[in-house]
């Protein structure tokens, strides 16, 4: 683990902060100093990690540690961006600190986003354009020019071509298949294994092969 770089901490417990904080410590970028959950017990340990406190702790454990920066670790779209402007509306200051596990791949011109994570073995194609608070996650492939609005995900394994754009907060889910210079609008989620050949519109949920609008979606309603 890094001792020098700067303190942060995580966002969250759960199985995608496990995943977070691994990519974290791959990178040795950051020094984390633990996990912030308000409905964990302050002193908890999970995956190595101590629980330091909940979400009103926050400006407090900061203060005292010197804590500069914090990852989000929220699987949800919607949820991360809410829990995210919460949080720095009440610590401006705080870093949103973007992560980037060593075997990924980063090509040319690519523009990542504060508080996103590159998880293990993701591609990330020359050109491409990935927003802010957005999850690429393990083994997944953006291909050249590609844009990924704020609060986007790209599940494992889900492969685009170049070119295309995934609108804010819209999930693409495990294994999906993305044809070239397709838009997908925000607020979808587009289910396991689908292979999209159209444009989707705003707020759906869409799957299957091909692809097709099953039902108009809330951005709130959950999906994991
Ligand atoms: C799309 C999704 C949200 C389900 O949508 P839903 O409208 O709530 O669908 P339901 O689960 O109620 O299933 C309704 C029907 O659609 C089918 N269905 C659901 N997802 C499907 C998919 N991806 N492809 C094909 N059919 C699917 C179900 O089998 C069911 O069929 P049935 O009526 O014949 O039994 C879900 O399948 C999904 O993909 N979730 C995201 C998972 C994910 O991202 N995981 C990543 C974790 S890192």
């Amino acid at each position: 683990m890094n001792i020098t770089g700067k303190k942060i901490v995580i966002m969250g417990a759960g199985g995608h902060a496990r995943v977070v904080a691994d990519v974290i410590q791959h990178e040795g970028r950051f020094q984390l100093v633990g996990l912030i959950d308000s409905f964990q017990q302050a002193g908890n340990v999970c995956f190595g990690c101590t629980v330091l406190g909940g979400e009103d702790d926050l400006p407090e454990l900061c203060r005292k540690n010197s804590i500069s920066g914090i990852f989000v670790a929220v699987g949800d779209n919607y949820l991360r961006q809410i829990i995210t402007d919460r949080i720095l509306t009440r610590l401006p200051d705080l870093e949103l600190i973007t992560t980037v596990h060593p075997s990924a791949f980063l090509g040319s011109g690519v523009a990542l986003g504060e508080g996103t994570v590159i998880m293990p073995g993701a591609l990330v194609i020359s050109g491409s354009r990935i927003g802010r608070g957005c999850l690429v996650n393990t083994g997944s492939s953006l291909d050249h020019d590609s844009t990924m609005e704020d609060w986007s995900s790209l599940g494992p394994g889900a492969v685009s071509g170049g070119n295309v754009h995934i609108r804010q907060r819209t999930a693409v889910s495990l294994g999906a298949r993305i044809n070239h210079g397709i838009t997908i609008g925000q607020d979808c989620v587009i289910g396991t294994g689908s292979v999209v050949v159209t444009d989707i519109e705003d707020g759906v949920v869409a799957y299957g092969v091909p692809c097709r609008v099953v039902r108009p979606r809330q951005p709130d309603e959950s999906y994991l």
